[in-house]
């Protein structure tokens, strides 16, 4: 198998508006610019309204610029949403479907969040599917069971190693400074690797797994380490330049 190109992605859910995301995007693009024949790829998934406001910036160091969620349908009567088509036109590569803060706050499903995936494939995007466990399933020992369940359900059959990255992002480890053990994320990224593996043969062998959830400079090492870790997804720390930047070099 060839060697999986690791992606540093940040989400930086609803934060950063115009004049912070350019500052913030301009330092990333200068540095990554900086980086010749860097391993890693970058990934910013700033609020859907500063996409068109951020794309050349973080164009001018390679940086991709994706979205945090789409709506299933191309088009239609959905007030206050914006379809996979319309980011794919307004520059995005990528987009994240179903992040657990919208499996918590909008009640999305996993058939939901596979629908979006779907989507996403129809305009042409790279789905990053969020899946993880919550604390008490994690206690009550059923990590491996809810993860393997969210990610059956939620990855799509068109699933493939260049449309699709699947980000493994315990919901207690969210935005906590908590972080699972490089054991834990050893068996529960190899558990994935073994499932999209079975499902989608070369191609599960190829999509990346991302881990997300409390990433910062300190222990992105530690983490990107661990076999099957292809990458990371970072919340807080991929506000800022200063934040980030340290954590796509542990990449590679
Ligand atoms: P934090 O890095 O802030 O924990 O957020 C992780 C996350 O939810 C990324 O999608």
């Amino acid at each position: 198998m060839s060697e999986i190109r690791p992606l540093i992605a940040g989400n930086w859910k609803m934060n950063g508006g115009r004049r912070e995301g350019l500052k913030q995007a301009g330092q990333m693009a200068r540095q990554a610019a900086r980086r010749k024949g860097a391993a890693a790829e970058i990934l910013i998934c700033p609020p859907a309204i500063l996409v068109p406001v951020l794309r050349d910036a973080l164009a001018a160091g390679a940086i991709a610029i994706g979205a945090q969620d789409c709506h299933a349908a191309a088009a239609g009567a959905h007030t206050g949403e914006q379809s996979a088509e319309m980011l794919a036109d307004a520059g995005c590569s990528h987009v994240i479907v179903g992040h657990s803060e919208r499996r918590a706050d909008q009640g999305e499903s996993d058939a939901a969040v596979r629908a979006k995936a779907e989507a996403a494939h129809r305009a042409g995007l790279t789905a990053i599917v969020c899946v993880g466990e919550t604390r008490a399933e994690r206690r009550r020992g059923q990590a491996l069971d809810v993860v393997a369940r969210q990610l059956s359900r939620s990855v799509p059959k068109g699933a493939a190693a260049a449309n699709t990255v699947v980000a493994y992002e315990p919901v207690w480890a969210i935005g906590t400074g908590l972080v699972p053990t490089v054991d834990d994320v050893a068996e529960m990224h190899a558990m994935m690797r073994a499932r999209l593996a079975r499902r989608f043969r070369a191609e599960g062998r190829g999509m990346r797994l991302l881990y997300g959830g409390s990433v910062n400079a300190g222990n992105a090492a530690a983490l990107l380490g661990v076999a099957h870790v292809n990458g990371a997804l970072v919340g807080g720390a991929s506000l800022t330049a200063k934040a980030f930047m340290p954590i796509v070099k542990a990449a590679g």
